[in-house]
């Protein structure tokens, strides 16, 4: 069977060079004997793999040294627990979440258990379809931190510019656009991602914590949620997941050395993004996108068609030549296209040839 374009939410595409890469070495790992599957993780090419991993990731990001770089298991959802855990709880402070869509709102549930959190702005009034404008906003200015979501992958709203929280660390759930563009790290207090969309497979989450804000963890919190005890351990502090963080390293390898760096990679997002929303603006009402235009995600393409019967149909018919895992979230149905860093332009212009040949026919 031949490779096909797959459009899932994630775990998603990776790039066919890296899954090559991966393969060679699956066997027999230079210098090594054993294929990373069977590698200690106090192993010296081991270390050298994690090594490379956040150094990757530092230059990527151009991480100052006063940021720490981990690799976390659990998850961006045990992150939903873990941040308050360590950073709200015991601070004798509120937390502010701006709820953007789906995920966010189950980031403040799981932070209730921890903790006060304040909505400073609701989006499910709006069906999600957009981002708040500063003024809207409810923050405190005394908050342990602010919590956004940069990405809501159900709904396909993206922040294109940070709100403005003063001295309120932010805190960024970043798991479904990571690695898509340029950041200005500094701006973040945290920024976390899970793995399997933009950075590698399931299995590892990456978190990028401001050193003040790694200090408060309390001694009394389990070794492994407890940023403060994982990052003097290195990540290491138990096994840690040694093939995910391998695919972080060889991703993020690819996207300095093949793909140029993040400029280029944002330069591609966004013509990818185009070609498809180009078609949705242009189709007299036969698509319809979720997200407001100015909030519109370079990552997640959700829209929909006149009916259901023709949602189904055009999922049929466009897995028929090759484009598969075209359904909506299962929560709010419709179809979704992610269109990660890893998505070649070839996967989403044929997508958009065959919107454009179902349209013609269906209309
Ligand atoms: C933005 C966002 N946050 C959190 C999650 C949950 O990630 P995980 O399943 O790794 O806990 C997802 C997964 O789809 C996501 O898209």
């Amino acid at each position: 069977m031949e490779r096909v374009f797959d459009f899932s939410a994630g775990p998603a595409v990776l790039p066919v060079s890296v899954l090559k890469k991966a393969q060679e070495s699956l066997v027999c790992y230079p210098d090594a004997g054993i294929s990373v599957l069977e590698m200690s993780h106090r192993s010296k090419p081991f270390e050298a793999i994690i090594e490379s991993a956040e150094a990757n990731i530092r230059k990527l990001y151009n991480i100052p040294d006063s940021y720490r770089v981990l690799f976390l298991q659990g998850g961006a959802i045990m992150q939903f627990a873990m941040i308050p855990m360590n950073i709200l709880k015991g601070s004798g402070k509120a937390a502010d979440y701006i709820v953007t869509g789906t995920w966010s709102k189950k980031a403040l549930s799981e932070a209730k258990t921890q903790g006060t959190c304040n909505t400073a702005w609701n989006g499910s009034e709006t069906s999600f379809k957009r981002k708040p404008a500063n003024f809207e906003l409810k923050l405190d200015k005394s908050a342990a931190y602010c919590y956004i979501c940069s990405n809501e992958t159900i709904e396909g709203v993206q922040w294109q510019v940070l709100p403005e929280v003063g001295n309120v660390p932010l805190v960024c759930d970043s798991s479904s656009d990571i690695f898509s563009k340029p950041i200005d790290i500094t701006k973040y207090g945290v920024l976390f991602a899970c793995a399997q969309k933009n950075a590698g497979p399931a299995g590892v989450t990456i978190v990028i914590m401001r050193d003040d804000l790694v200090a408060k963890s309390d001694d009394n919190i389990p070794s492994l949620l407890n940023y403060k005890k994982m990052s003097e351990a290195k990540s290491l502090l138990n096994t840690p997941p040694t093939f995910p963080i391998y695919m972080v390293k060889l991703v993020t390898d690819w996207l300095l050395d093949d793909v140029g760096g993040l400029d280029k990679m944002y330069v591609t997002n966004k013509e990818k993004a185009a070609m498809l929303y180009d078609i949705i603006d242009n189709s007299d009402g036969f698509y319809t996108g979720h997200a407001n235009k100015e909030f519109r995600s370079t990552m997640n393409v959700p829209f929909r068609l006149p009916s259901e019967e023709l949602d189904k149909k055009f999922q049929q018919e466009a897995k028929e030549i090759g484009l598969t895992t075209l359904g909506g979230h299962r929560s709010v149905g419709g179809l979704r296209a992610s269109i990660y860093n890893a998505m070649p332009k070839e996967g989403v212009e044929k997508l958009a040839e065959f919107m454009k040949a179902f349209m013609k026919k269906e209309k």
